[in-house]
């Protein structure tokens, strides 16, 4: 059984600008983001998972990026700490709910920052962990120490793909989706090295959040208008289901970043 955790979009809007994707001089259609929102959900349920909602916060638009609370693995939970001050006050929300499930409840040492799943993705026993936007360098091999487990740290270098899971993703042990110029060329390296079969996705349908994708078993969520991925996947053998995020992607992110994974099926992360 796979168990996630979702936010509501009661207070969802773009009302600040921390990435490229916010734009303030466009507005967010609210109905539209809840019906998205809705119909994500309705899909996670029909797909057999577990969907926890915890409260939204009035004060908090992007706290149903939920993939941004914590990295969780086994019994643990290493929350995260935000970058930037607009996300900061999100952490009290995440600390209540996720603290009152009995996890390990943990932090990386002194002021590192680390934007949980959003930059940290199993890919078989293996940590892929981002940094260079709202990752700190370090984190890396602090996660490796914290969970005993092989972490690859790696470079974002492109301001649109700020988070690892807006430019990669794994599905299973040895196949990924992922978009090689959001990294730096020794990351490229590391990855090409490490997983031998990687999907590349083309520059447009990055764009449209290609990479952000639920991988549950065979099935993959994700958003609308990457028909070339679709069909990648669909060959792979794996049921692609398309929704669309169009209101997400203003604050640049999709269905993967409204989603924390609580409890995977399979230890580790993809199938
Ligand atoms: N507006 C949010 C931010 O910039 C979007 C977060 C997207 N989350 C993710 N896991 N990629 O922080």
């Amino acid at each position: 059984m796979n168990r996630v955790l979702l936010c509501p979009p009661d207070f969802y809007g773009v009302r600040y600008s921390i990435n490229p994707w916010m734009d303030l001089s466009q507005s967010v259609d609210h109905a539209q983001a809840v019906r998205q929102w809705e119909a994500l959900k309705a899909l996670l349920m029909d797909l057999g998972c577990r969907v926890e909602v915890m409260r939204p916060q009035p004060e908090w638009p992007d706290l149903v990026f939920t993939a941004n609370a914590a990295l969780i693995h086994r019994r643990r939970c290493v929350l995260s700490r935000f970058m930037h001050r607009e996300r900061q006050g999100e952490t009290r929300w995440y600390r209540q709910w996720l603290g009152g499930e009995g996890y390990e409840m943990t932090t990386l040492n002194g002021d590192v920052c680390f934007e949980g799943e959003g930059d940290a993705l199993f890919c078989g026993k293996r940590l892929y962990c981002g940094h260079g936007f709202r990752t700190d360098p370090g984190a890396p091999a602090m996660l490796g120490q914290l969970l005993g487990c092989d972490v690859v740290g790696l470079r974002l270098v492109n301001p649109h793909y700020y988070h690892l899971d807006t430019c990669f993703c794994p599905l299973a042990e040895r196949l990924a989706l992922w978009y090689p110029d959001a990294f730096d060329a020794g990351s490229q390296k590391k990855l090409r090295d490490a997983i031998p079969q990687l999907i590349e996705a083309s520059a447009d349908e990055a764009a449209r959040f290609a990479c952000n994708a639920i991988v549950l078993g065979r099935e993959v969520v994700l958003p609308d208008g990457c028909p070339e991925v679709v069909q990648t996947l669909g060959g792979c053998g794996y049921l692609p289901h398309a929704v669309p995020m169009s209101e997400f992607i203003r604050a640049g992110g999709a269905c993967k970043c409204l989603v924390l994974v609580l409890e995977h099926d399979r230890d580790g992360g993809a199938v």
